[in-house]
């Protein structure tokens, strides 16, 4: 049986709206009865509640953070810092960079040595759908490599490279300088700057994540976070929605590969 929800946990939906930053509250209003907003799937009427512990809550198909308790962090990692929750040698985590309560989780890695722009949550939905390669959200990084790439290879990165785990989708690259490229890429594979890089004979030498979907912060310096901001969650949602495809309720994407 499951345990029944704590008044406390119930408000009105247009009130929740207005603190997630939809607008007024008689903004709020107007979109529940356009009859834009659903818990839990069901289409929701003035004076209904939400639970905004438990129940996902969507404005035109997008989910939307409303639980008082989830966080976001985006945190500017520095090397040598790793991305799992404990480290068996010891190292430095990513965890230790970040307030310790409520616990919070990175969404997706970044490599030892890797740089730049991590997400930390507790926002489950938001991180399934950021990790899931469906939702294919771009990720944006400034590489060093060795040498100076031939338009050939940069080709090549654009077109796609051949790795042990398959050809990588066409990714957008471009030569900032002398052996400095700029690559966004929409996959989550392991390792997957280095590895297209090292395929087509330009080993990393440095690697920043300069932006995640909507998500960039040229002025976090190494090691310091920041709450994202309200518009900038509403932005990172409206970049993992989900499209409807017809065929019954609002889905899960179809699951291609791991993250
Ligand atoms: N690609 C990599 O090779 N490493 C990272 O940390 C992120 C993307």
């Amino acid at each position: 049986m499951t345990e029944p929800t704590p008044d406390t946990d119930r408000e009105r939906v247009q009130k929740v709206l207005a603190r997630a930053g939809f607008g007024s509250r008689r903004r709020c209003e107007e979109l529940v009865e356009e009859g834009r907003v659903r818990v839990d799937g069901r289409v929701v009427v003035l004076g209904d509640r939400v639970d905004v512990v438990r129940s996902v809550l969507e404005v035109d198909g997008v989910p939307v953070s409303v639980d008082p308790t989830t966080v976001h962090y985006l945190l500017n990692k520095p090397a040598g810092v790793v991305t799992t929750a404990a480290d068996t040698h010891g190292r430095p985590t990513v965890l230790e960079l970040v307030p310790s309560e409520p616990r919070v989780h990175p969404v997706g890695r970044l490599d030892l040595e890797t740089e730049g722009l991590l997400l930390l949550t507790n926002d489950g939905t938001l991180t399934h759908r950021l990790t899931h390669p469906s939702f294919g959200v771009d990720k944006e990084y400034l590489v060093e490599v060795e040498g100076s790439p031939s338009r050939g290879a940069l080709r090549t990165l654009r077109e796609g490279v051949e790795l042990e785990d398959g050809r990588t989708a066409p990714a957008s690259v471009s030569l900032v300088d002398r052996g400095v490229l700029r690559i966004v890429i929409h996959e989550g594979r392991n390792r997957q700057v280095r590895r297209m890089c090292a395929a087509v004979g330009h080993p990393v030498v440095r690697l920043v994540r300069t932006r995640i979907g909507p998500l960039r912060d040229p002025n976090l310096r190494p090691g310091a976070w920041r709450p994202l901001e309200l518009a900038e969650l509403r932005e990172l949602e409206q970049a993992v929605q989900v499209v409807p495809t017809g065929d019954g309720p609002v889905g899960e994407p179809a699951a291609d590969e791991g993250v």
